[in-house]
């Protein structure tokens, strides 16, 4: 079974948005099987998003993802990887598709609200850097 990580990013949280991502994932009907709030530290968000290191954006990118509580959840079931990204849109939101997560409440090419993980090998290292096996539903 397929699992992958998503993050309400810290201007989700803020904008009151947790419930409007959560009942999206409902309506769809993509299963949650973990889930918990906080707030990392900027080290933390550097070692979460240690793959983009040498883009231009990192440092922003780690002062914005560290600058609130986000929460983090694991998803699961079969094809969860796409079907999720397909709900988030574009990562600009002026190219998300109309309906999507991204197009109707991102603000900012940083600041869109949600992050999944892009591919099996980079979801499992992404839930280990928040869940031990414990906290996830078998
Ligand atoms: P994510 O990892 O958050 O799900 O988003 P993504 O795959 O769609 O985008 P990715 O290329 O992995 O970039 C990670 C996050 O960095 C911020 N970003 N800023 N200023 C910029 O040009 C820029 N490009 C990307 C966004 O917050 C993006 O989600
Ligand atoms: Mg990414």
């Amino acid at each position: 079974m397929e699992k992958t990580l998503s993050i309400i990013k810290p201007d989700g949280v803020r904008r009151g948005l947790i419930g409007e991502v959560i009942r999206r994932l409902e309506k769809a009907e993509i299963e949650i099987a973990a889930m918990k709030m906080l707030h990392m530290t900027k080290k933390e968000a550097e070692g979460f998003y240690a793959v983009h290191r040498e883009k231009p954006f990192f440092g922003s990118l780690t002062d914005f993802m560290s600058s609130g509580p986000i929460v983090v959840m694991v998803l699961k079931g079969e094809g969860v990887i796409a079907k999720y990204r397909k709900l988030m849109g574009a990562t600009n939101y002026k190219e998300a598709d109309p309906g999507t997560i991204r197009a109707d409440f991102a603000t900012d090419i940083e600041k869109n609200v949600v992050h999944g993980s892009d591919a099996p090998e980079t979801a499992a290292e992404e839930i280990k850097y928040f869940f031990s096996e414990l906290e996830i539903v078998k």
